[in-house]
């Protein structure tokens, strides 16, 4: 790691915030320093890019425009709210966590990130975010484009996959940070991080902190940051059944613990819990699944494999296939099934992840 003279640091600052004066991005949540604001847009940012984040910013502020609102909001809306960003904890801590303000802090946030920390789902990154971003507070905000800029700005080669290294990052930053416009600091850094200092295709020949970047200069930028490999998803085999009474489908509901919890879904079996050999027809596999429901839920079932690829969908530490297949169920008596008969028309109200709207779309081709 290197090291910059103060003279070099305030060069550093001078330069950034002038570029982000005059290029960084007009976003829906710097038009005003609304601790919520800031907070609930910086918890979408986690999940994925701005461009994706803009719509579900606005409509959520549109939905729940105070804390107040969001500690009050139905399960279904919150998660409607959330659906497609994926993580579905996220958002039911930050109910939580609206409720924990209203409760513990007379709905007054607090200012500092050693307090913010201490709210539900708000880690390091995020009470940094909105310390500095709403309250002035110099202190960095460490997320995936900091590590980045950083690590090459720097040359800093711990490894960002251990625990520790954060630390070395936020000592570092905080020797750099501006103390005049911290917020503005640390958001020039993200618009860094997602313009010039990409991961894979920086365009460090033009960016504003080009003379600032020293694996860039040493030509070596894409080796930073350096990062160890995580585990791959591990491979789980699904049937997803679409079963119909008449014209109504039978959707489920996940259970209130574990992956997608709550959410609504066709049923998604493993395959690995029905009993069948290694290898299977498709007829082994839908005897197997009808026997299945007769004997989880006391449903009778006729189900066929539906002759269209899989599909897929990779979580943080599974990467789930699963099968199609279609069916009509005869006896639908509901008492041992954790779900409810839905028409097409009202499927769309129901909270669904991602991998079910996959689902559907492989399913109408
Ligand atoms: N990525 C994370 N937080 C961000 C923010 N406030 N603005 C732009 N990109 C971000």
């Amino acid at each position: 790691m290197i090291e910059w003279s103060s003279a070099t640091i305030k060069d550093f600052q001078t330069t950034l915030l002038t570029w982000f004066d005059q290029e960084g991005r007009d976003l829906p949540w710097r038009r005003d320093h609304e601790p919520y604001h800031i907070w609930v847009s910086e918890i979408m940012l986690q999940q994925t890019q701005v461009q994706t984040v803009i719509p579900y910013y606005e409509r959520f502020m549109a939905w729940f425009p105070t804390v107040t609102d969001l500690a009050q909001a139905p399960e279904e809306k919150l998660l409607k709210a959330w659906e497609g960003l994926g993580y579905y904890s996220r958002v039911r801590n930050m109910q939580r966590c609206a409720r924990q303000l209203l409760t513990d802090y007379d709905g007054q946030w607090p200012q500092t990130a050693a307090e913010l920390t201490e709210l539900i789902g708000i880690g390091p990154y995020t009470a940094g975010a909105i310390a500095s971003i709403a309250f002035n507070e110099p202190v960095p905000a460490v997320d995936g484009n900091a590590f980045r800029v950083f690590s090459r700005l720097l040359e800093i080669d711990d490894d960002i996959a251990k625990p520790q290294t954060r630390q070395v990052f936020e000592r570092a930053i905080a020797k750099i940070i501006s103390q005049d416009r911290p917020g503005d600091f640390n958001q020039a850094i993200m618009d860094l991080g997602s313009s010039y200092m990409t991961a894979r295709q920086p365009d460090s020949a033009h960016s504003p902190v080009k003379r600032f970047n020293q694996a860039y200069l040493d030509g070596k930028e894409l080796a930073y940051p350096v990062k160890t490999k995580k585990p791959r998803p591990v491979p789980v085999d699904y049937v997803a059944v679409m079963a119909q009474v008449d014209d109504q489908w039978l959707m489920m509901q996940r259970p209130s613990n574990g992956m997608l919890a709550n959410l609504w879904t066709v049923p998604f079996i493993k395959v690995a819990d029905l009993a069948l050999d290694e290898s299977y027809t498709d007829a082994e596999l839908t005897a197997a699944v009808n026997a299945y429901f007769k004997q989880e839920y006391q449903l009778t079932l006729t189900s066929q494999c539906l002759p269209v690829k899989p599909v897929t969908h990779t979580f943080t530490h599974q990467k789930w296939t699963l099968r199609l297949l279609a069916g009509q169920v005869t006896t639908p008596d509901l008492a041992f099934f954790p779900g409810r008969l839905v028409t097409t028309d009202d499927l769309a109200q129901l909270p669904t992840p991602k991998v079910q709207d996959k689902v559907w779309q492989r399913y109408r081709q």
